[in-house]
Protein backbone atom coordinates (compact mmCIF):
# COMPACT_ATOMS: atom_id res chain seq x y z
CA UNK A 1 0.00 0.00 0.00
CA UNK A 2 1.31 3.49 -0.55
CA UNK A 3 1.20 6.77 1.83
CA UNK A 4 -1.71 7.46 0.62
CA UNK A 5 -3.61 4.49 0.89
CA UNK A 6 -2.11 3.61 4.10
CA UNK A 7 -3.25 7.04 5.66
CA UNK A 8 -6.87 7.08 4.59
CA UNK A 9 -7.32 3.53 5.73
CA UNK A 10 -6.20 5.20 9.05
CA UNK A 11 -8.25 8.06 8.51
CA UNK A 12 -11.33 6.25 8.24
CA UNK A 13 -10.81 4.48 11.83
CA UNK A 14 -8.69 6.97 13.34
CA UNK A 15 -10.07 10.30 12.55
CA UNK A 16 -11.76 11.46 16.02
CA UNK A 17 -8.98 9.86 17.99
CA UNK A 18 -5.61 10.60 16.32
CA UNK A 19 -4.92 14.09 14.61
CA UNK A 20 -4.79 14.37 11.20
CA UNK A 21 -1.10 15.50 10.59
CA UNK A 22 -0.17 12.46 12.96
CA UNK A 23 -1.64 10.40 11.08
CA UNK A 24 0.33 11.74 7.96
CA UNK A 25 3.70 10.95 9.60
CA UNK A 26 2.52 7.81 11.01
CA UNK A 27 1.79 6.92 7.71
CA UNK A 28 4.98 7.04 5.99
CA UNK A 29 6.46 5.10 8.83
CA UNK A 30 3.72 2.79 8.07
CA UNK A 31 4.61 2.24 4.45
CA UNK A 32 8.46 1.44 5.47
CA UNK A 33 7.97 -1.13 8.16
CA UNK A 34 6.09 -2.92 5.91
CA UNK A 35 8.07 -2.53 2.86
CA UNK A 36 10.92 -4.24 4.77
CA UNK A 37 8.42 -6.42 6.38
CA UNK A 38 8.26 -8.14 3.21
CA UNK A 39 11.64 -7.54 1.98
CA UNK A 40 12.68 -9.55 4.97
CA UNK A 41 9.87 -12.01 5.26
CA UNK A 42 8.71 -11.00 8.63
CA UNK A 43 5.49 -10.98 10.24
CA UNK A 44 4.85 -8.34 12.75
CA UNK A 45 2.35 -9.71 15.88
CA UNK A 46 0.55 -6.63 18.08
CA UNK A 47 -0.73 -6.71 21.39
CA UNK A 48 -4.20 -5.22 21.87
CA UNK A 49 -2.60 -2.50 23.95
CA UNK A 50 -0.58 -1.13 21.11
CA UNK A 51 -0.90 2.92 19.97
CA UNK A 52 -3.80 3.49 17.57
CA UNK A 53 -1.96 4.13 14.58
CA UNK A 54 0.94 1.12 14.96
CA UNK A 55 -2.23 -0.64 15.99
CA UNK A 56 -4.14 -0.29 12.89
CA UNK A 57 -1.15 -0.06 10.16
CA UNK A 58 1.26 -2.36 10.52
CA UNK A 59 0.65 -5.77 12.50
CA UNK A 60 -0.20 -9.13 10.85
CA UNK A 61 -2.29 -10.60 13.44
CA UNK A 62 -3.59 -8.50 16.52
CA UNK A 63 -4.39 -10.04 19.58
CA UNK A 64 -4.55 -10.64 23.39
CA UNK A 65 -1.64 -13.20 24.44
CA UNK A 66 -3.06 -16.40 24.03
CA UNK A 67 -3.69 -15.37 20.50
CA UNK A 68 -0.57 -13.96 19.80
CA UNK A 69 1.01 -17.29 20.80
CA UNK A 70 -1.22 -18.83 18.39
CA UNK A 71 0.02 -17.17 16.11
CA UNK A 72 3.84 -16.99 17.30
CA UNK A 73 3.64 -21.13 17.02
CA UNK A 74 1.93 -21.02 13.55
CA UNK A 75 4.09 -18.71 11.40
CA UNK A 76 6.38 -19.84 8.75
CA UNK A 77 8.34 -15.98 8.23
CA UNK A 78 12.23 -16.03 9.34
CA UNK A 79 11.66 -13.29 11.72
CA UNK A 80 8.74 -12.32 14.23
CA UNK A 81 8.36 -8.49 15.48
CA UNK A 82 6.65 -8.39 18.22
CA UNK A 83 4.60 -5.21 19.28
CA UNK A 84 4.18 -6.06 23.21
CA UNK A 85 6.19 -6.79 25.84
CA UNK A 86 9.21 -9.19 26.77
CA UNK A 87 7.57 -11.99 28.08
CA UNK A 88 5.07 -12.18 25.05
CA UNK A 89 8.49 -12.28 22.52
CA UNK A 90 10.07 -14.89 24.84
CA UNK A 91 6.81 -16.62 24.08
CA UNK A 92 7.47 -16.42 20.26
CA UNK A 93 10.85 -17.84 20.83
CA UNK A 94 10.36 -20.40 23.13
CA UNK A 95 7.64 -21.61 20.84
CA UNK A 96 10.15 -20.77 17.21
CA UNK A 97 13.86 -21.33 18.26
CA UNK A 98 14.91 -21.33 14.72
CA UNK A 99 13.67 -17.92 14.49
CA UNK A 100 15.03 -14.58 14.77
CA UNK A 101 12.36 -12.70 17.42
CA UNK A 102 12.50 -8.88 17.42
CA UNK A 103 11.53 -6.92 20.56
CA UNK A 104 11.59 -3.04 19.44
CA UNK A 105 12.11 -1.69 22.92
CA UNK A 106 14.69 -3.18 24.85
CA UNK A 107 13.03 -2.55 28.11
CA UNK A 108 9.77 -2.93 27.74
CA UNK A 109 8.66 -5.69 31.01
CA UNK A 110 5.86 -5.98 33.19
CA UNK A 111 5.60 -5.85 36.56
CA UNK A 112 3.77 -9.51 36.97
CA UNK A 113 7.01 -11.02 35.28
CA UNK A 114 9.35 -9.36 37.81
CA UNK A 115 7.10 -10.40 40.84
CA UNK A 116 9.07 -13.94 40.73
CA UNK A 117 11.73 -15.79 39.76
CA UNK A 118 12.52 -19.40 38.78
CA UNK A 119 14.27 -20.04 43.07
CA UNK A 120 10.82 -18.62 43.87
CA UNK A 121 9.29 -21.29 41.82
CA UNK A 122 11.80 -23.88 43.22
CA UNK A 123 11.17 -23.00 46.59
CA UNK A 124 7.32 -23.00 46.36
CA UNK A 125 7.41 -27.06 44.84
CA UNK A 126 10.25 -27.80 47.97
CA UNK A 127 7.48 -26.48 50.54
CA UNK A 128 4.34 -27.79 48.62
CA UNK A 129 5.80 -31.29 46.92
CA UNK A 130 3.62 -33.16 44.45
CA UNK A 131 1.60 -30.29 43.65
CA UNK A 132 1.25 -29.13 39.94
CA UNK A 133 2.27 -25.02 39.21
CA UNK A 134 0.66 -23.27 37.00
CA UNK A 135 2.04 -19.93 35.85
CA UNK A 136 0.39 -17.28 33.97
CA UNK A 137 2.05 -16.38 31.05
CA UNK A 138 3.14 -12.54 32.24
CA UNK A 139 6.48 -14.17 33.56
CA UNK A 140 9.89 -14.51 31.96
CA UNK A 141 10.89 -17.95 30.24
CA UNK A 142 13.18 -19.47 33.08
CA UNK A 143 9.92 -19.49 35.71
CA UNK A 144 7.88 -20.72 32.74
CA UNK A 145 10.82 -23.95 32.77
CA UNK A 146 10.16 -24.38 36.70
CA UNK A 147 6.31 -24.85 35.92
CA UNK A 148 4.38 -28.05 34.33
CA UNK A 149 1.86 -25.54 32.24
CA UNK A 150 1.03 -21.97 31.43
CA UNK A 151 -2.03 -20.19 31.52
CA UNK A 152 -3.04 -16.52 29.83
CA UNK A 153 -6.58 -14.62 30.88
CA UNK A 154 -8.24 -16.25 28.52
CA UNK A 155 -7.77 -19.70 29.79
CA UNK A 156 -6.72 -19.69 33.36
CA UNK A 157 -9.37 -21.88 35.12
CA UNK A 158 -9.67 -23.77 32.50
CA UNK A 159 -6.28 -24.47 32.82
CA UNK A 160 -6.69 -25.35 36.43
CA UNK A 161 -9.45 -27.38 36.03
CA UNK A 162 -7.66 -29.49 33.34
CA UNK A 163 -4.82 -30.57 35.89
CA UNK A 164 -8.05 -32.50 37.80
CA UNK A 165 -5.70 -31.69 40.98
CA UNK A 166 -6.90 -30.80 44.92
CA UNK A 167 -4.38 -28.65 45.06
CA UNK A 168 -2.18 -26.25 42.56
CA UNK A 169 -0.11 -23.76 42.74
CA UNK A 170 -0.36 -20.69 40.44
CA UNK A 171 1.74 -17.90 40.02
CA UNK A 172 2.66 -14.88 39.79
CA UNK A 173 -0.60 -12.61 39.36
CA UNK A 174 -2.82 -12.39 43.06
CA UNK A 175 -5.44 -10.95 41.57
CA UNK A 176 -6.29 -13.33 38.73
CA UNK A 177 -5.23 -16.41 41.13
CA UNK A 178 -8.05 -14.99 43.34
CA UNK A 179 -10.75 -14.49 40.73
CA UNK A 180 -9.93 -17.79 39.19
CA UNK A 181 -10.50 -19.20 42.74
CA UNK A 182 -14.12 -17.50 42.36
CA UNK A 183 -14.44 -18.84 39.24
CA UNK A 184 -13.64 -22.42 40.11
CA UNK A 185 -15.04 -22.49 43.58
CA UNK A 186 -11.40 -23.10 44.74
CA UNK A 187 -10.43 -21.76 48.28
CA UNK A 188 -6.88 -20.19 48.05
CA UNK A 189 -3.75 -19.16 50.38
CA UNK A 190 -0.84 -17.28 50.28
CA UNK A 191 2.12 -18.86 52.07
CA UNK A 192 4.38 -17.14 54.05
CA UNK A 193 7.73 -16.61 52.35
CA UNK A 194 8.76 -18.74 55.94
CA UNK A 195 7.25 -21.84 55.68
CA UNK A 196 6.17 -22.16 59.33
CA UNK A 197 6.58 -25.63 59.85
CA UNK A 198 8.56 -27.33 57.53
CA UNK A 199 7.50 -29.22 54.44
CA UNK A 200 3.67 -30.57 53.99
CA UNK A 201 2.36 -33.35 51.75
CA UNK A 202 -0.22 -32.13 49.27
CA UNK A 203 -2.77 -34.10 51.32
CA UNK A 204 -2.76 -32.59 54.07
CA UNK A 205 -3.74 -29.47 52.49
CA UNK A 206 -6.75 -27.68 53.21
CA UNK A 207 -6.59 -25.20 50.44
CA UNK A 208 -6.98 -26.22 46.77
CA UNK A 209 -4.77 -22.85 45.23
CA UNK A 210 -1.65 -21.55 46.57
CA UNK A 211 -1.20 -17.94 45.11
CA UNK A 212 1.90 -15.44 45.11
CA UNK A 213 1.29 -12.14 45.59
CA UNK A 214 2.52 -10.58 42.10
CA UNK A 215 0.53 -7.31 40.93
CA UNK A 216 0.20 -5.60 37.55
CA UNK A 217 1.22 -2.14 38.64
CA UNK A 218 -1.82 -1.22 35.84
CA UNK A 219 -4.77 -3.46 36.65
CA UNK A 220 -3.92 -3.39 40.77
CA UNK A 221 -5.09 0.94 40.68
CA UNK A 222 -8.55 0.43 39.61
CA UNK A 223 -10.58 0.69 42.28
CA UNK A 224 -14.66 0.15 43.08
CA UNK A 225 -14.66 3.45 43.82
CA UNK A 226 -13.79 4.29 40.54
CA UNK A 227 -16.79 2.27 39.46
CA UNK A 228 -18.81 4.12 41.84
CA UNK A 229 -18.12 7.53 40.52
CA UNK A 230 -18.68 6.51 37.06
CA UNK A 231 -21.78 4.73 37.68
CA UNK A 232 -23.12 7.60 39.47
CA UNK A 233 -22.26 9.92 36.49
CA UNK A 234 -23.11 7.32 33.39
CA UNK A 235 -26.21 5.18 34.77
CA UNK A 236 -26.19 3.39 31.49
CA UNK A 237 -22.59 2.67 31.40
CA UNK A 238 -21.36 -1.04 31.22
CA UNK A 239 -18.08 -1.66 32.94
CA UNK A 240 -15.38 -4.19 31.48
CA UNK A 241 -12.59 -4.90 33.95
CA UNK A 242 -9.30 -7.52 33.17
CA UNK A 243 -8.52 -10.59 35.43
CA UNK A 244 -5.88 -8.61 36.42
CA UNK A 245 -8.17 -6.54 38.45
CA UNK A 246 -8.97 -6.69 42.20
CA UNK A 247 -11.70 -9.51 42.97
CA UNK A 248 -14.02 -6.24 44.23
CA UNK A 249 -13.19 -4.35 41.03
CA UNK A 250 -13.73 -7.61 38.78
CA UNK A 251 -17.11 -8.18 41.08
CA UNK A 252 -18.75 -4.70 40.46
CA UNK A 253 -18.17 -4.60 37.20
CA UNK A 254 -20.93 -6.01 34.18
CA UNK A 255 -18.10 -8.55 32.54
CA UNK A 256 -14.36 -9.30 32.87
CA UNK A 257 -12.10 -11.22 30.33
CA UNK A 258 -9.10 -10.89 28.46
CA UNK A 259 -8.15 -7.97 26.12
CA UNK A 260 -9.71 -9.95 23.26
CA UNK A 261 -12.64 -10.91 25.03
CA UNK A 262 -13.41 -7.66 25.89
CA UNK A 263 -13.19 -6.35 22.40
CA UNK A 264 -15.42 -9.44 21.10
CA UNK A 265 -17.82 -8.01 23.66
CA UNK A 266 -18.05 -4.74 23.41
CA UNK A 267 -18.52 -5.63 19.46
CA UNK A 268 -21.45 -8.36 20.29
CA UNK A 269 -23.58 -6.22 22.67
CA UNK A 270 -25.30 -2.76 22.19
CA UNK A 271 -24.80 -0.60 25.17
CA UNK A 272 -24.73 2.85 24.34
CA UNK A 273 -21.61 3.45 26.30
CA UNK A 274 -18.69 1.32 28.23
CA UNK A 275 -16.06 1.27 30.11
CA UNK A 276 -12.55 -0.64 30.11
CA UNK A 277 -10.68 -1.20 33.15
CA UNK A 278 -7.59 -1.50 31.40
CA UNK A 279 -4.76 -0.47 29.36
CA UNK A 280 -6.06 3.41 28.11
CA UNK A 281 -4.75 2.75 24.18
CA UNK A 282 -6.67 -0.14 24.00
CA UNK A 283 -9.95 2.13 24.60
CA UNK A 284 -8.98 3.97 21.71
CA UNK A 285 -8.52 1.18 19.14
CA UNK A 286 -11.84 -0.16 20.58
CA UNK A 287 -13.51 3.23 20.24
CA UNK A 288 -12.55 3.56 16.55
CA UNK A 289 -13.93 0.08 15.23
CA UNK A 290 -17.19 1.12 17.33
CA UNK A 291 -17.70 4.84 15.95
CA UNK A 292 -22.11 4.17 16.93
CA UNK A 293 -20.51 3.58 20.78
CA UNK A 294 -18.92 5.48 23.13
CA UNK A 295 -15.96 4.52 25.42
CA UNK A 296 -15.26 6.08 28.08
CA UNK A 297 -11.54 6.30 29.30
CA UNK A 298 -9.48 5.95 32.47
CA UNK A 299 -6.33 7.63 30.82
CA UNK A 300 -4.34 8.28 33.62
CA UNK A 301 -3.78 4.76 34.33
CA UNK A 302 -1.35 3.28 31.51
CA UNK A 303 1.46 0.69 30.74
CA UNK A 304 4.73 2.32 31.00
CA UNK A 305 5.77 -0.78 29.38
CA UNK A 306 3.37 -1.30 26.48
CA UNK A 307 3.85 2.04 26.16
CA UNK A 308 7.59 2.03 25.07
CA UNK A 309 7.07 0.48 21.49
CA UNK A 310 6.40 2.73 19.12
CA UNK A 311 6.31 2.82 15.12
CA UNK A 312 9.76 4.57 14.89
CA UNK A 313 11.54 1.69 17.13
CA UNK A 314 9.84 -0.87 15.39
CA UNK A 315 11.14 0.52 11.82
CA UNK A 316 15.07 0.53 13.82
CA UNK A 317 14.08 -3.03 14.58
CA UNK A 318 13.22 -4.30 11.15
CA UNK A 319 16.30 -2.17 9.46
CA UNK A 320 18.73 -2.98 12.32
CA UNK A 321 17.70 -6.42 12.94
CA UNK A 322 17.09 -5.05 17.20
CA UNK A 323 16.46 -6.09 19.96
CA UNK A 324 16.82 -10.18 19.03
CA UNK A 325 15.49 -12.34 22.21
CA UNK A 326 17.65 -15.26 22.98
CA UNK A 327 16.59 -18.02 25.51
CA UNK A 328 19.22 -20.94 26.69
CA UNK A 329 18.36 -24.04 24.87
CA UNK A 330 17.95 -25.56 28.11
CA UNK A 331 15.25 -23.18 29.78
CA UNK A 332 13.35 -23.15 26.64
CA UNK A 333 12.98 -26.70 26.18
CA UNK A 334 11.29 -27.00 29.69
CA UNK A 335 9.33 -23.79 28.85
CA UNK A 336 8.25 -25.02 25.62
CA UNK A 337 6.79 -27.72 27.14
CA UNK A 338 4.54 -25.69 29.26
CA UNK A 339 3.69 -23.36 26.97
CA UNK A 340 2.87 -26.01 24.46
CA UNK A 341 0.88 -27.39 26.71
CA UNK A 342 -1.16 -24.58 27.22
CA UNK A 343 -1.95 -23.97 23.41
CA UNK A 344 -2.95 -27.40 23.27
CA UNK A 345 -5.86 -26.78 25.81
CA UNK A 346 -7.02 -23.41 24.62
P1 LIG B 1 -4.21 -10.43 27.63
O1 LIG B 1 -3.68 -11.80 27.50
O2 LIG B 1 -5.63 -10.39 28.16
O3 LIG B 1 -4.08 -9.67 26.36
O4 LIG B 1 -3.40 -9.65 28.76
C1 LIG B 1 -2.05 -9.37 28.67
C2 LIG B 1 -1.66 -8.33 29.60
O5 LIG B 1 -0.50 -8.05 29.79
C3 LIG B 1 -2.71 -7.63 30.32
O6 LIG B 1 -2.19 -6.63 31.08
FE1 LIG C 1 2.38 -6.29 32.60
FE2 LIG C 1 0.29 -4.98 33.54
FE3 LIG C 1 1.69 -3.93 31.54
FE4 LIG C 1 0.13 -6.10 31.12
S1 LIG C 1 -0.54 -4.04 31.69
S2 LIG C 1 2.25 -5.80 30.42
S3 LIG C 1 0.38 -7.16 33.08
S4 LIG C 1 2.44 -4.30 33.64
Amino acid sequence: MSVEEIYQDMKAKLHDVVPDFELRYKAELAVEINRLKVEKNAVILGHNYMEPALYYSIPDYKGDSLGLSRKAAETDKDIIVFCGVKFMAETAKILNPQKTVLLPAEKAGCSLAESITAEDVRDLRARFPGVPVVTYVNTYADVKAECDICCTSSNAAAVVESLHSDTVIFVPDEYLARNVAQETGKHIIFPTKIPKAGVRSSTDLDYQIIGWQGRCEVHEKFTTEDIANVRAQFPDVVILAHPECSPAVVAASDFSGSTSAMIRYVEETSAPRYLLLTECAMGDNVAAENPDKEMLRLCSVRCPHMNQITMEDTLNALKYNRYVIEVPEDIRVRAARSVERMIAIG
